[in-house]
């Protein structure tokens, strides 16, 4: 059986426009087919998975078909959000003459780089927190490779300047303590929600990293550049405990076709399929390209037939 099943969540990456929101939409609308309850979640900003299934979509769950819902998260709602959030955090915190200037601070932030990442990501912790219960399988679709390479490291980056910052307050808390010669220790609210915070982001990089709950798909065509690009994610992921396990060899040539044009464009991906065999160990499933986009339930029913075969038929 292909590692791709029986998961909790599956993730498709990929270089930009090689098909990960087609083969993470007729994934996900495979194992509902099946029966699985299952959630096609896009995390790209510039979205298209309801435009595949001509429907809108919105941040909450949308049906689309019997056992599939969608959500795409809007980068800019999840921002406006996270920073109300992070206002409501601090009230009672600060001084009440200096919650203006800390909102306003707020708001300053809102569009400095990494802001909307911070908040996609706390968007996607709560997604995997708090949705994994009501769903078999929850299908990413997300956006191409360098950003969702950050966006899956940053559980350890954070975790790391949470911890940074747990540790200053802790010993900011017992000098305190030391100082007011009482020896209670302060009640410090910041260190709690700094502390909550992290307990959320150690469980869902537990998950992350758990190949029995998570599977990592990588999105490629028989084409030169996907090929190089895949290799260096593959193994830039490797390096934060990610492995990739899966390929979707996506947009192979139709072999009925047999002018000499084709034989020759045949010839070159032929080289390209022997490379990504040399390349990569990872299980592969091939769909072919279709006459036309897949714009349509219709055509997206198509690949999710033959992503099917792929994955029950072949050993
Ligand atoms: N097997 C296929 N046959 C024909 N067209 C395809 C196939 N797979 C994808 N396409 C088309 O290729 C284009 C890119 O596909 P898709 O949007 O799934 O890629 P993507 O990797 O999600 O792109 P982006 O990086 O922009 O998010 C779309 O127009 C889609 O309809
Ligand atoms: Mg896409």
């Amino acid at each position: 059986m292909k590692k791709i099943l029986n998961k909790k969540i599956v993730f498709f990456g990929g270089k930009g426009g090689v098909g990960k929101s087609t083969s993470a939409s007729a994934f996900a609308l495979t194992l509902a087919k099946q029966g699985n309850r299952t959630l096609l979640v896009s995390t790209d900003p510039a979205h298209n998975v309801g435009d595949i299934f001509q429907k809108p979509l919105s941040g909450k769950p949308q049906t689309l078909t019997d056992n599939l819902w969608a959500i795409e998260i809007d980068p800019d709602e999840e921002t406006k959000r996270y920073l109300d959030g992070v206002k409501k955090n601090l009230k009672g915190l600060v001084k009440s003459k200096m919650v203006e200037e800390a909102h306003r601070q707020i708001d300053l932030a809102a569009g400095s780089p990494g802001a909307d990442e911070a908040a996609l990501f706390d968007r996607l912790v709560s997604i995997i927190l708090d949705e994994k219960a009501a769903f078999d399988t929850i299908v990413f679709d997300t956006a191409p490779t360098g950003h969702t390479i950050r966006l899956l490291t940053l559980p350890e980056l954070m975790g790391a300047w949470i911890d940074g910052m747990l540790k200053r307050r802790q010993s900011m808390n017992e000098n305190y303590s030391a100082w007011m010669e009482d020896g209670e220790p302060v009640e410090d609210p910041i260190y709690d929600i700094l502390h909550k915070r992290k307990e959320r982001f150690s469980a869902v990089r537990e998950v992350l990293l758990d190949e029995r709950q998570t599977e990592y798909v990588f999105v490629l065509n028989p084409e030169r550049l996907p090929i190089v690009e895949t290799e260096k994610a593959v193994q830039t992921l490797k390096k934060h405990d990610i492995d990739v396990r899966t390929l979707v060899v996506n947009k192979l040539l139709p072999k009925e076709e047999t002018s000499s044009f084709f034989q020759k464009r045949m010839e070159q991906e032929k080289e390209y399929l022997e490379w990504i065999n040399r390349t990569f160990a990872q299980d592969k499933i091939y769909i072919p390209l279709l006459d036309g986009d897949v714009s349509s339930l219709e055509a997206l029913h198509q690949v999710s037939e033959r992503m099917e075969a792929e994955l029950y038929v072949r050993p």
